[in-house]
């Protein structure tokens, strides 16, 4: 009975010609052993097959999609993966729409196993939290990770990582292959121990993010170890804080829910409260004369149509006198509950920069260049989504208003949607940051990128570059604060 043994490097190459060979000598799936080094024989060799020939297959064909499964499937940890595959290729040579058929128990089974791989290579893509070892002698910078996924994966998700990080040098060590990537080249090797891998700042920046993304009153247990499976927690530096935030949630929960305005959603009271087109009737001789007369007039503005779906508008929030406005771009969920503007995520991290850049967030008055919450409804969430054109513009009256009341000596503007409404261009943001522009009156404007920019990148490595650089502008802000 031939034997094929597959080696633990390159399977899935190595499986696609042994297939091919097989059924071109017309070898019968019941007739052929597998193994991979280190694994027992495969074990659904002696499965009886659903349909059986012994004439040679002068050219096999397969439907396309078949290698793709396939492809996911081998990687499968479980018995008999490559049997398993090489049965339905055989089968597939009679019955080519067997893979529609999901009754098939071949097929059933071939799609749970392709299934079960990608999602670990998901959540490998997601979970793999890299360290930084320095720099390499070729001058990139060097980062490892350990990582234990369920199945053979790493073969198949390194080519996602060399795209994500193709800057850097790194290598992603599991109980069994490395994937290393040095100088731009990828290699895959056995990786016969753990190797040892430092805590680094990276851990404390994503347990920061996730006790800031966290909201006790949102807690599904279920949903959130469906979304973070458990065995991958002990790798992954925020998974620390877990356990005490699902015992401490219901107290938080109970906090927050203290602190929400009493009226947050009841829309119909706004409603009756709410005098029309408010900033008119300011205008025909009732010019607000105070920063708190102004927020008190914008509770009632109707400007443009988010004010109709929002629980409340956010003004800004500082000193009368402050000399210094930062506007960002519009209130968050949480702003939009509290009625207060940077007390979410994004706020959490402003403070934490302005504080290690000396910056005392007291001093200064900090608002939004559009004043109510834009969102979208997902289930029970509500989910951020851009102001446009339209609503900066209808709303700069009211930001044009905190200006002149204010009168501050510098803006700092922090993102598109800020530089669009008070310098009139959002394009190029890096290219400007830490850099000043005049305002035809000469005022100047600092310009820097969004706090929740941060928030919203995609991995920990970019979540930390673009955390320095924040902090780059924030110190370079610094000293022209204290001149003033
Ligand atoms: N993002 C903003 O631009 N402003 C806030 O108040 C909160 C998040």
């Amino acid at each position: 009975m031939p034997h094929v043994a597959m080696p633990p490097i390159g399977f899935s190459g190595a499986w696609r010609d042994a297939a091919r060979d097989l059924l071109r000598d017309g070898v019968r799936p019941g007739d052929v052993t597998w193994t991979s080094e280190g694994e027992d024989k495969d074990l659904f060799v002696t499965a009886p097959l659903a349909v059986e020939r012994s004439d040679s297959v002068a050219s096999p064909s397969v439907p396309k999609d078949f290698l793709p499964l396939a492809e996911a499937a081998i990687c499968h940890s479980g018995p008999g993966r490559f049997s398993l595959s090489y049965r339905v290729l055989w089968r597939l040579q009679q019955d080519r729409a067997l893979l529609a058929d999901r009754a098939d128990p071949d097929v059933a089974a071939l799609h749970g196993m392709a299934q079960a791989v990608r999602r670990d290579n998901h959540k490998m893509h997601a979970f793999v939290r890299f360290r930084e070892l320095g720099t390499g002698q070729t001058g990139r910078r060097q980062f490892g990770a350990w990582f234990e996924p369920q199945h053979h994966i790493v073969e198949l998700s390194a080519p996602f990582f060399v795209r994500r990080f193709a800057d850097m040098d790194w290598m992603i060590a599991t109980p069994g292959l490395a994937a290393r990537f040095v100088d731009g080249k990828l290699s895959i090797e056995e990786c016969p121990i753990r190797p040892d891998l430092p805590e680094d700042d990276a851990d404390d920046l994503w347990r920061t993010y996730f006790a800031n993304i966290f909201n006790p009153a949102r807690l599904k247990i279920k949903a959130m170890k469906s979304e973070m499976p458990v065995r991958y927690w002990k790798n992954m530096p925020e998974a620390r804080l877990i356990p005490a935030m699902i015992a401490g949630a219901d107290e938080a929960a109970r906090e927050m829910q203290q602190k929400m305005p009493s009226v947050a959603h009841l829309r119909t009271e706004r409603v009756v409260r709410r005098v029309p087109l408010a900033p008119e009737a300011i205008r025909s001789g009732d010019r607000p004369e105070t920063i708190a007369e102004a927020r008190a007039a914008a509770l009632t503005c109707t400007r443009c149509d988010l004010c109709r779906y929002a629980t409340q508008t956010v003004f800004g929030d500082g000193p009368e006198g402050a000399e210094v406005m930062f506007v960002g771009e519009q209130p968050g969920d949480e702003e939009d509950l509290a009625g207060k503007p940077f007390v979410g995520p994004a706020g959490r991290l402003l403070d934490d920069v302005l504080v290690e850049a000396g910056i005392d967030r007291r001093r200064h008055y900090i608002t939004n260049a559009v004043k109510h919450f834009k969102f979208v409804p997902r289930g029970k969430r509500r989910l951020h989504q851009r102001p446009d054109a339209h609503e900066v513009e209808r709303c700069k009256w009211w930001l044009d208003l905190e200006l002149s009341l204010i009168r501050p000596k510098l803006i700092v503007a922090m993102g598109a949607t800020a530089a669009q409404a008070i310098t009139g261009r959002a394009d190029g943001i890096i290219r400007r940051r830490a850099t000043i522009e005049n305002l035809p009156d000469g005022l100047p404007v600092f310009l820097t990128v969004h706090p929740s920019s941060i928030l919203r990148a995609g991995n920990s490595l970019e979540q930390r570059d673009m955390r320095r650089e924040f902090m780059k502008d924030m110190r370079a802000l610094a000293p022209l604060l204290d001149k003033g």
